[in-house]
């Protein structure tokens, strides 16, 4: 890791999790475009992709980055990281929680390993940053960025667990928003709906046909975080669906979800569900 004592970076720094591919590396490169002399800290596990957005930043003028390849599903995941911040010489003054992962197919066929790295990355690391951050974040009136889904508004058949990690994400952060009212902290929830990233095939499921690339949410996403806008839904089908999930009762909701997912769920396993497995057996 670079010994940042002798390097002169802004007095901010903005900590971007699952900043190696999809949203999160969009988002990075967002700020390489618009606010080129934020200190930028990326965390995912693959510390080859995360070098790969470095150099995307490097080439667009950015000096200020500092990658930490970790994963936040283990146990420890979320003190690891906040221990390596800490170790670096930068307050934070937005968290992107963005890190997430999916798990699709009949729930009593997923696998009792893959549900708990879901859970553990969507709920529990999701939490435990926040909390572990906050202290900074409120002695910098900084910002947090909750990334839920449309998915949250509604019961996910053939991709559950996922839709309730982000039902949990969505309560949580309104919770928190409010708790943190008159502290000076902003939180903005970001809810996508389908998006052209590599979340799907990793997931094992198709395409969805229309959807946002990642690059369209940062666009939309970040000039209204910047504004602290509490509630951020890129496209208009996406507001109409989130509006609409508002009214509905959930048995019915689920019947359309349902006829959604079953379309998009492939028959076996992608190879990075077995390889998600295969990691969190190993920890
Ligand atoms: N794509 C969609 O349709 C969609 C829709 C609504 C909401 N979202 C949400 O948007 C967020 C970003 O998803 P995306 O679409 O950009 O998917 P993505 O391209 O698969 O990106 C996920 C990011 O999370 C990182 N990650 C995965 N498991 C991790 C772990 N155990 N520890 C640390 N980092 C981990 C990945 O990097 P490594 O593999 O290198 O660790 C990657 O950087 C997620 O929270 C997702 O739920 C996505």
């Amino acid at each position: 890791m670079t010994d940042f004592q002798n390097i002169h970076r802004e007095d901010k720094a903005v900590l971007i999790t699952g900043a190696s591919s999809g949203i999160g590396r969009a988002m990075a490169l967002w700020y390489g475009r618009h606010q080129p002399h934020t200190t930028l800290i990326l965390t995912a596990r693959s510390l080859e992709r995360l070098t790969q957005v470095k150099d995307d930043l490097l080439a667009l003028g950015v000096e200020n980055i500092e990658l930490i390849p970790l994963d936040l599903a283990k146990k420890d995941g979320p003190e690891k990281l906040f221990a390596a911040v800490k170790s670096l010489n930068v307050r934070v003054t937005s968290l992107i929680n963005n890190a997430g992962a999916g798990v699709v197919g009949l729930f009593e066929d997923n696998d009792p390993a893959v549900i708990r790295s879901v859970i553990e990355l969507g709920v529990v690391s999701h939490t435990l940053l926040v909390r572990l951050f906050i202290p900074d974040l409120i002695s910098t009136g900084g910002q947090i960025l909750q990334v839920s889904s449309s998915g949250a508004f509604q019961p996910g058949p053939y991709t559950a667990v996922y839709y309730a990690t982000k039902a949990y994400v969505q309560s949580f952060s309104e919770a928190l928003a409010y708790e943190l009212k008159g502290k000076g902290v902003g939180v903005s929830i970001l809810c996508p709906g389908a998006v052209a990233s590599d979340f799907s095939r990793r997931a094992g499921k198709a395409d969805v046909k229309g959807a946002l690339t990642p690059e369209q949410v940062a666009d939309y996403a970040l000039p209204r975080f910047l504004k602290k806008r509490r509630l951020i839904v890129p496209g208009l089908m996406n507001r109409w669906l989130i509006r609409g999930s508002k009214l509905l009762p959930p048995q019915f909701l689920a019947k359309i979800v349902a006829g959604i997912q079953s379309k998009l769920v492939k028959q076996n396993p992608s190879q990075e569900m077995e390889a998600r497995k295969g990691i969190d057996e190993q920890s």
